[in-house]
């Protein structure tokens, strides 16, 4: 039974970090987890949707956190154009994310429909951009479209977008269906998928009733996640991290209506080992936190390099982080994590 595993640190395609007090809180704990290169969501108040927001966000970042690379992306919205999107890879953007409207948390300023923004795709496609897709249609009752096949019916949009933008990167992001996995696997090199790592651990019956493992999209049927698990063992190259940590106050989380997300960071790479060894597969560990997503995104590669340890020893997920600020001390004010006062086998060691 190994005892120590030792990696470089993992690559994280998907975070939130938030703005204010809450950035100030999460940001600092990236590299607690194992990570310390992460593309950072935009669905901020407002929303990051210049190239000239985006760099100034990530200034802010890489004062909370220096040794942490920041990958920065924009929110797909009717006010960019391509000549931003031009001006914005000059930047350094790296990618820009759809949200359909009405989805998730700050969806709201997001797409409604897809062909009006060809232009953009056009010019994302030209300047090697990568699209980043939260992929679920948002819910319509009279079409029998709820969160349980919101993700399903997304996927001929990614088709079609794939068949009209044939060069066009693009990450469907936090698969969540058996459905997902089978239709990036059937498109082009261009067309990869992020998973995280608590989809990998729930299911419906983990969240219904459970606002801490409420996320977007949900978990979903035992057999999606045995499909999510089958293509990490397969070592599939265009399946890779992007843990889609979503802190929210505890107020939030726990309210009349929950706000969707998954705070994982700080734990993730223990977490990620603990759930591989169950299954057998802490082989394909380096791959999936750092090869297979640094080779998609075009990062230079890690492969081999030993950064950090992961050994063999007891880690207790704290019960909760207090958000810094003025409302410190009160329980309102807190991140519950997942696996809140749990024990993990796997510790970090930087
Ligand atoms: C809010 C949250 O996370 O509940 N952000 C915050 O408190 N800084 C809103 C949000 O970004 O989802
Ligand atoms: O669970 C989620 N939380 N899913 C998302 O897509 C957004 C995220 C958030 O920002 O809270
Ligand atoms: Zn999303
Ligand atoms: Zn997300």
């Amino acid at each position: 039974m190994a005892q120590r595993i030792t990696l470089p640190f993992g690559s994280d395609f998907h975070n939130h970090l938030r703005q204010g007090v809450m950035m100030e809180t999460v940001t600092p704990l990236i590299k607690a987890g194992g990570i310390d290169t992460t593309l950072v969501m935009p669905n901020l108040t407002p929303p990051i949707t210049t190239g000239t927001q985006a760099m100034e966000y990530k200034d802010q970042l890489q004062r909370l956190a220096p040794g942490v690379e920041f990958l920065m992306t924009l929110y797909m919205n009717p006010s960019l154009t391509p000549e931003e999107i031009k001006r914005s890879a000059e930047l350094g953007v790296v990618a820009v994310k759809v949200y359909p409207t009405g989805v998730t948390t700050n969806s709201q300023w997001g797409v409604l429909d897809f062909k009006s923004y060809y232009p953009i795709l056009a010019a994302m496609q030209e300047v090697d951009m990568v699209l980043c897709l939260h992929g679920e249609c948002p819910s319509d009752p009279d079409n029998n479209i709820c969160i349980l096949n919101a993700e399903e019916k997304f996927l001929d949009t990614l088709r079609q977008i794939h068949v009209d933008f044939p060069r066009l990167r693009i990450v469907l992001e936090h698969a969540t269906t058996r459905a997902a996995v089978e239709c990036v696997k059937s498109l082009g090199n261009n067309v990869a998928c992020t998973i995280t790592a608590h989809h990998l651990y729930l299911t419906i019956d983990d969240w219904t009733g459970q606002p801490h493992h409420f996320c977007k999209p949900v978990a979903k049927f035992p057999d999606d996640r045995k499909a999510l698990r089958e293509v990490i063992r397969e070592g599939h190259p265009r399946f890779f991290l992007g843990s889609d940590s979503a802190p929210h106050l505890r107020s939030a989380k726990q309210g009349e209506k929950p706000a969707a997300g998954v705070f994982t960071s700080p734990i993730l790479l223990p977490l990620l080992a603990t759930l591989f060894e169950q299954l057998g597969i802490l082989d394909r560990l380096e791959d999936f936190v750092s090869n297979y997503g640094r080779r998609f995104y075009g990062l230079p590669s890690r492969a081999g390099t030993k950064s950090i340890n992961l050994v063999r020893d007891e880690l207790v997920v704290p019960e909760s982080y207090e958000v810094l600020g003025s409302f410190q001390g009160s329980t309102a004010a807190q991140i519950v994590p997942f696996m809140s006062g749990k024990r993990l086998p796997w510790r970090l060691e930087l």
